[in-house]
């Protein structure tokens, strides 16, 4: 038999095959919550504009409201016939309340419905997302504190560069799991436009209240074009790059955990709750969790981008294409929500090994550019030269097998005849790091610095 919902004009049912490319309920059954509070604020805005009786809205808030409890409890029987949750619901409530459900999809259609019912979760799903963000923000910060003097080295090129602090570089983290948490405000700010009301793509001729239901389902104000509406998906786009870009953060913590955390660095210990063990090496300690928030990367990458190539060509307004929206977006954001409770998890449980850090940290000539620093300072050599003198000093250094605070003075001396022993102050990692009072810089009163404007705007 021909669709209940859309058959008037169709002889006969769905080939098979055509069900099964159509139907969406197997994934936008996640939407029923959002479904059915759309569905609830649109009949009341019918029935206040007069479109429908009260008697009419409220045997249909009723009838929803059994449905609601009947998903909720398990007992709600979707069906694949129906295609989507939207003509699930409805169907139910023609089946409870008879013709009365057949008043509620006046002035409404399924492409301004899908686009409140997605919006809707998106909306909430980056509410998430910004909390789950915050936690991993404040775990950071406890641990910033507790090692604000600290000393490891700092890498670029991974190489040793200078020396810097365990606090600095947690506060680092903080900093990039901020500017995530900003672009979730943002994104929800320009999401905060109800789509209900748009109809199929043109609006409607009823005398329909579209401030009521943006306000009803707490939206700012409702969309401006119709056409728009029922055709824009870059509220899910947004959500995927927010979570694109914050997933290459959590991929790169989690490099560096696992690279912390072998025997060779030797800087963290993960904690057994976060760390595996090997079928064969007892020895073995591995950092999976670490590794697999670096893979759930791929997975959120690979849904930006399948949802871009969906939209790329599609001519306004609404297509059957969006339907490639949904799944996407949960995968992702089940993704990125594992990905950073498993991190906070890992974050507030890991053990620093402070001493290994330190001695790594000395290592390398981390502090050659304390020494060219030191004879701009205190020998008044132009920087250029004063970096060539230290390369010298390093150069014998490295031939003696020694540190450069290892050199007697007399070597440093026949490098250059300025230099005293007061040098040897500004040599040791500790007088590295707390020289670097610059804004912004690693000295322990800075890290404290920014530790506290974060905690003003936790
Ligand atoms: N299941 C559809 C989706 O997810 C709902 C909208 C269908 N609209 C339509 N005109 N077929 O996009």
């Amino acid at each position: 038999s021909s669709n209940q919902m859309w058959g008037g004009r169709f002889a006969s049912g769905p080939d098979a095959i055509m069900e099964e490319i159509n139907a969406s309920i197997g994934f936008d059954k996640k939407l029923y919550a959002q479904d059915i509070r759309g569905s609830k604020a649109h009949a009341a805005m019918l029935a206040h504009q007069g479109i429908i009786s009260a008697e009419d809205k409220d045997q249909i808030v009723a009838g929803l409201d059994t449905i609601l409890a009947e998903i909720e409890s398990g007992r709600f029987e979707f069906s694949r016939r129906l295609e989507d949750i939207h003509m699930n619901v409805e169907a139910r409530l023609a089946a409870l309340i008879g013709p009365a459900a057949g008043r509620l999809h006046t002035a409404r259609s399924r492409n301004d419905q899908v686009a409140l019912d997605f919006r809707l979760w998106v909306k909430e799903e980056m509410g998430r997302t910004e909390k789950a963000l915050t936690g991993l923000i404040s775990a950071f910060l406890d641990r910033a504190e507790e090692h604000a003097d600290t000393v490891m080295p700092g890498f670029t090129h991974l190489q040793t560069a200078q020396p810097v602090t365990f606090g600095h570089h947690c506060m680092a983290y903080v900093e990039m799991f901020g500017r995530d948490r900003s672009r979730v405000r943002d994104a929800i700010a320009r999401l905060d436009e109800c789509p209900i009301g748009a109809a199929a793509l043109a609006g409607t001729g009823f005398p329909i209240d579209r401030h009521m239901t943006a306000q009803a389902l707490g939206f700012r104000e409702p969309t401006r074009n119709s056409i728009d509406t029922v055709s824009d998906r870059d509220f899910a786009l947004e959500f995927l790059s927010i979570a694109a870009i914050a997933a290459t953060h959590l991929s790169r913590l989690a490099e560096e955990i696992v690279i912390w955390s072998t025997p060779q660095f030797g800087f963290i210990r993960l904690s057994d709750a976060f760390s595996t063990g090997s079928s064969i090496m007892p020895q073995k300690k591995n950092p999976d969790a670490a590794e697999l928030v670096r893979a759930k990367t791929g997975r959120i990458n690979g849904a930006l981008i399948a949802l871009l190539t969906v939209m790329k060509g599609l001519p306004l307004a609404y297509s059957k294409d969006m339907q490639e929206d949904k799944e996407q977006v949960f995968d992702a954001a089940e993704s990125l929500e594992l990905a950073i409770a498993a991190m906070t998890g890992m974050v507030r449980d890991l053990t620093v090994r402070a001493d290994r850090m330190k001695a790594a940290a000395g290592s390398g000539y981390s502090t050659a550019t304390d020494l060219a620093d030191w004879l701009v300072r205190e020998a008044g050599l132009p920087f250029r030269d004063a970096h060539h003198v230290t390369g010298r000093a390093v150069a014998l250094a490295e031939e003696r097998g020694c540190e450069l605070s290892e050199l007697p003075l007399a070597d440093l001396q026949a490098v250059n005849p300025a230099i005293t022993d007061r040098v040897y102050g500004v040599l040791t990692v500790e007088a590295s790091v707390a020289s670097r009072t610059s804004f912004g810089g690693t000295a322990p009163s800075g890290v404290r610095r920014q530790i506290a404007w974060w905690r003003e705007r936790l």
